[in-house]
């Protein structure tokens, strides 16, 4: 007997791109489609087809500022931006959440590749340029942080969890270390980076040699030195009660201590089921971890998510 499919084919969806950054030496791999109504895409620029500035001029003389894609294209959209990511960000004529859209799918792109086998320089390259370009947003907009952290979910794999105490350290550095954009920076790619000694051994529940296998991997690929302690000493606790040294207070690089503080968040607030609030998840930390941050940190992060 025949089985009826009751499936409908999916519908195609779409997002919105600026159009800074379309324009490249290639022409781009995907269409771009048009906006006529609020359920209806036409298409504008096919697949393959050169596209120069002088169509996106007549645009934007039209006073278009986007166009859009299937989002079965984003990857390849991504791809294809990831080389003029500041400029895209920079562009005022999109929203700041749409700019945050695509520095999120950007960002997650990297840390994909970042975490799928031991990195190497032009990985990190690509992963320092993105981090440039995201301090250069969180410095200019006001919103930035809470435009990009409300993209932000339950971490889940070593890409994730890198990118959300990448972008967290950053703003609790902003907080706390005053936050110029050399700082920033550092404190993005420290947080991104800090469990890199975890790739190729995700088998292992317990293994607290990562922090020092991943400093080793940094140190080689020629990161700055907070960049590199960060990764080593991210485990250190306040008390004294952290590992590999076992250091406390002051001694524990201020680097590693917004990341560690950060990391142990992520795994507080990714780690509850059922789910918890960012408020709750700060409110179990202080208790379970007593001792462990100090009052500056502890307090710079209840105010980053006020
Ligand atoms: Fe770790
Ligand atoms: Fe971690």
């Amino acid at each position: 007997m025949a089985t009826l499919s009751t499936t409908a084919p999916a519908a195609t969806t779409y997002s919105a791109v600026p159009l800074v950054g379309l324009v490249g030496k290639q022409a781009p791999p995907f269409p771009l489609y048009l906006r006529t109504s609020d359920n209806t895409w036409v298409l504008y620029h096919q697949a393959q087809a050169a596209l120069d500035e002088s169509h996106l001029g007549r645009l934007q003389a039209e006073g278009i500022g986007q166009l859009f894609v299937r989002d079965t294209d984003r990857t390849a959209y991504y791809e294809r931006v990831e080389g003029s990511l500041d400029q895209v960000l920079l562009d005022r004529n999109m929203p700041l959440e749409r700019r945050a859209d695509v520095l999120f799918g950007v960002a997650m792109k990297v840390a994909d590749e970042l975490m799928a086998a031991p990195p190497d320089k032009p990985t990190v390259l690509r992963a320092q340029r993105m981090m440039m370009a995201t301090s250069g947003l969180l410095l200019r907009e006001n919103q930035g942080f809470a435009a990009v952290r409300r993209l932000m979910q339950a971490s889940h794999g070593l890409a994730t969890h890198g990118l959300t105490v990448g972008f967290l350290s950053m703003g609790l550095a902003r907080v706390v270390l005053g936050g110029d954009a050399a700082t920033l920076l550092q404190a993005g790619l420290a947080g991104l980076l800090h469990d890199v000694g975890k790739v190729g051994h995700e088998q292992l529940d317990h293994d607290p040699e990562h922090a020092v296998r991943g400093a080793a991997l940094l140190r080689g690929l020629g990161l700055p030195s907070p960049v590199v302690d960060a990764a080593r000493f991210h485990h250190e606790r306040h008390d004294g009660s952290g590992f590999p040294e076992g250091r406390r207070g002051p001694a524990i690089p201020e680097l590693a201590r917004v990341v560690g503080m950060v990391d142990t968040f992520d795994k507080v607030y990714s780690g509850k089921t059922p789910r918890v609030g960012v408020f709750d998840a700060l409110r179990i930390m202080a208790q379970a971890y007593r001792g462990c941050f100090d009052d500056k940190l502890a307090l710079g992060l209840v105010q980053l998510f006020r």
